[in-house]
């Protein structure tokens, strides 16, 4: 028999250190939903299964995180157009026995950058660092907000160009090596999309591209500065921010696609820093 309460959860393979379940707790506390949200630790081979199971005992919607985003595509009955460009998805809804695919990373860093810390896209120069599975989640989204100029750098170009070439629909996507980012260019708003850092590397940040009036926004948020934070601070930026807020609006996206209800995200926030 399936539970009267409406049943959601967290895929991912370690799971333990998501997030998920706090941000979700505390939208339905704030919007007066009762919801049950799970952390649920499943490895790459019994993805299918264990997602069958959570459908079939009634299940209403999960979030897909690492190592699953991309392997889990290929599950959904229907895809939308921001999930295939990121090719990864992040929310899954099952809906009149189907497998709804969507991808919420993206609009839940123009949600924080627009939003909660306004800063300006629109005609404004972008330089994204980085063109793995983090920059496929939002080049889409940042392309709608019509910048003047974005650049990809990435230390493989040809992956860079790849992006490029496939977004071109959207708009025009520069691309350069990661050595060799342009200085003149008068960058508004740099984004960190590289994986760097995480594992204790050296800095590969180049030099010289930082301007006072250049805002960073690291994707990655840690308990400790990010060493891309510390890179901007350090250079001068005009202010610098790791992916706090865009963790909890992406969750407020796939609640508001579950639940048609779209939660105050700024207490969310504010309790899950002080908290961690
Ligand atoms: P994915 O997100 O596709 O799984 P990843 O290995 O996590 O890939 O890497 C994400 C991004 O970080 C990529 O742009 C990667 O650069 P490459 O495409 O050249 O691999 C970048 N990256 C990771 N470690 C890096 C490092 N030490 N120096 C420079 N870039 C790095």
């Amino acid at each position: 028999m399936h539970s009267s309460i409406d049943s959601y959860g967290v895929m991912g393979y370690p799971v333990s250190h998501s997030y998920s379940p706090e941000i979700h707790n505390l939208f339905a506390l704030q919007t007066q939903q009762k919801i049950k949200y799970d952390l649920l630790q499943v490895s790459p081979n019994e993805l299918e299964s264990k997602i069958s199971e959570f459908k079939s005992k009634g299940g209403k919607g999960l979030n897909i995180t690492l190592p699953h985003k991309t392997e889990v595509f290929k599950l959904a009955n229907q895809i939308t157009e921001r999930a295939s460009i990121a090719g990864a998805v992040n929310t899954l809804t099952f809906r009149n026995d189907k497998v709804f695919g969507d991808n919420t990373d993206g609009v839940g860093l123009i949600r924080d950058l627009s939003v909660n810390l306004e800063i300006p896209l629109k005609n404004k120069n972008i330089l994204i660092l980085g063109a793995g599975g983090a920059t496929r989640g939002i080049i889409s989204l940042i392309l709608e907000m019509k910048p003047k100029s974005l650049l990809i750098a990435n230390r493989t170009i040809d992956k860079a160009e790849v992006l490029a070439n496939q977004v071109s629909h959207l708009g025009q996507v520069s691309t350069c090596h990661l050595d060799a980012i342009p200085a003149f260019k008068n960058y508004d708003l740099i984004i960190n999309a590289t994986s760097a850092g995480i594992k204790g590397e050296n800095s590969i940040y180049p030099t010289g591209i930082i301007l006072n009036k250049t805002y960073c926004y690291d994707l990655s948020y840690g308990l400790k500065p990010t060493p891309f934070y510390e890179w901007a601070v350090n250079s001068g930026a005009h202010q610098s921010f790791m992916g706090w807020g865009m963790l909890v609006e992406q969750a407020a996206e796939s609640f508001n696609i579950w639940r048609g209800i779209r939660p105050n995200t700024a207490p969310v926030l504010k309790k899950l820093i002080t908290n961690a």
